[in-house]
């Protein structure tokens, strides 16, 4: 599918993005582990947080969509219930499916393997091996066990103190799930903050886990409770119609029930370092997870840098905030942000190629990117290279360029955003 954007004269409007991709993740697959019924509303809606739920159901947990909004019931089968599943787990795009169930399976007795699409095939997953054999599980994988598919024969797990070599809330979530089915107390020490949604609902379920600064200690042995999620809308999603609405000369845009967990909202800090006019409103906390509804105004932008522990708050992110680099005045830096390179695509290569076609100044640097400001770009053709974000930001960026924007490969904004395309001609036409 392609799609064409052509640049409103004016932006603006209202809406509420999907529920939180991450934060719907978790509260599949910890309630999957959970004794009890739970019910979770606004749960993505995303290609992505639908084959996690394909997954579960293959090991055998029952889960009732409720509606095509977003809810659904689970039945958790507790910690021992899950069932050998009869053919290979396709995690498909989803690097957190296939990282945390991955961490699932190492506690389970009996052969699992996993796959998924080809980009996914080709994302590390030695990260997870290693830790996962050290402590106690057998598992296998393609290239070196450096890759997926996985084959996973578990059980009989100890509980491991361990130095995460990234930054990588995937890695921690994986390892913290796998420490729930070992003997004895699992410490994790990271090197920066990621996101913390996995702590934050484990603790609302019943089970010890101390976070103290970048530890965190898991204690295996205890039953975890279900836990009844409202999802908030994503903040990853929200931030394509927050990079429009201050890089759009006439605008005003709201975006309302938004996920603002510090350890995901990186790129509010981002923006509003820039100059970016942003604010936010209805601040609440529900079920241990910050939200707010963030209004975003025209406005003008300084270039900044992007670097240290700003880039894991921020990761999913740089994309687009590298297209509102090129409508801020002076020089935005990315720095230490290689884990880029192994996302969805090699975000670093595929955002340069794709904003240079518009007449970005950007170059590659080895962890990061350089973008000079100019203040414009031209309408071009651009490719999603298969990945979600680079289509959504290319969709932003037709929102912003002197003449029509094509994007090839549209549709595979459905990964994280079903109704990207929808929500964006409803923000141009309001207009
Ligand atoms: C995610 C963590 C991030 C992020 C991904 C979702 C998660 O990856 O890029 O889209 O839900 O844990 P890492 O923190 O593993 O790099």
């Amino acid at each position: 599918m392609k799609r064409s954007v052509i640049a409103p004269t004016w932006l603006g409007g209202t809406l509420s993005p999907p529920g939180d991709k991450s934060i719907s993740h978790r509260s599949a697959i910890l309630n999957a582990m959970a004794k009890g019924e739970a019910l979770v509303t606004n749960y993505s809606t995303g290609g992505d947080c639908e084959s996690t739920l394909r997954c579960l159901r293959a090991l055998g947990v029952p889960i009732r969509r409720m509606d095509q909004e977003g809810s659904l019931v689970i039945q958790g089968v507790g910690l021992d219930g899950f069932r050998e599943p009869d053919n290979i787990l396709n995690a498909g795009n989803s690097g957190t499916t296939m990282r945390l169930l991955s961490g699932l399976l190492a506690g389970q007795p009996f052969l699992s393997i996993v796959t998924g699409d080809g980009s996914l095939r080709s994302r590390p997953m030695d990260r997870i091996i290693k830790p996962l054999r050290l402590m106690g599980a057998r598992i296998q994988g393609r290239d070196n066990d450096s890759k997926s598919p996985m084959v996973i024969s578990g059980g009989g797990l100890r509980g491991i103190e361990y130095t995460l070599p990234v930054a990588s809330a995937q890695l921690k979530s994986c390892i913290t799930i796998a420490a729930l089915f070992a003997e004895g107390e699992t410490t994790l020490h990271q090197p920066a903050a990621s996101r913390d949604h996995t702590e934050l609902m484990l603790q609302q379920m019943g089970a010890t886990l101390v976070q103290d600064g970048l530890t965190v200690k898991v204690e295996p042995g205890h039953r975890l409770n279900s836990l009844n999620v409202n999802v908030p809308a994503d903040i990853s999603s929200a931030a394509y119609w927050l990079v429009a609405g201050v890089c759009h000369p006439s605008a005003r845009v709201t975006v309302t029930n938004v996920g603002i967990n510090p350890t995901r909202a990186g790129i509010i800090d981002a923006l509003l370092s820039m100059g970016a006019r942003l604010t936010i409103t209805n601040r609440r906390t529900e079920g241990g997870e910050e939200v707010g509804d963030i209004t975003a105004e025209s406005s003008d932008l300084t270039g900044t840098e992007v670097a240290g522990d700003l880039i894991p708050r921020l990761l999913d992110e740089a994309p687009v905030l590298a297209l509102a680099a090129c409508f801020a005045k002076g020089t935005t830096v990315f720095r230490d942000a290689q884990e880029l390179r192994v996302k969805e695509s090699d975000r670093i290569k595929t955002t340069v190629q794709e904003l240079s076609r518009l007449g970005a100044d950007i170059r590659e640097t080895a962890d990061g990117m350089v973008v000079r400001g100019t203040g414009r770009l031209k309408g071009a053709v651009g490719q999603s290279h298969g990945d979600h974000r680079l289509a959504m930001t290319l969709g932003v960026a037709g929102l912003l360029t002197q003449g029509e924007t094509e994007i090839r490969g549209a549709a595979v904004a459905s990964i994280s955003y079903p109704g990207f395309w929808n929500d964006l001609d409803k923000l141009a036409g309001d207009g």
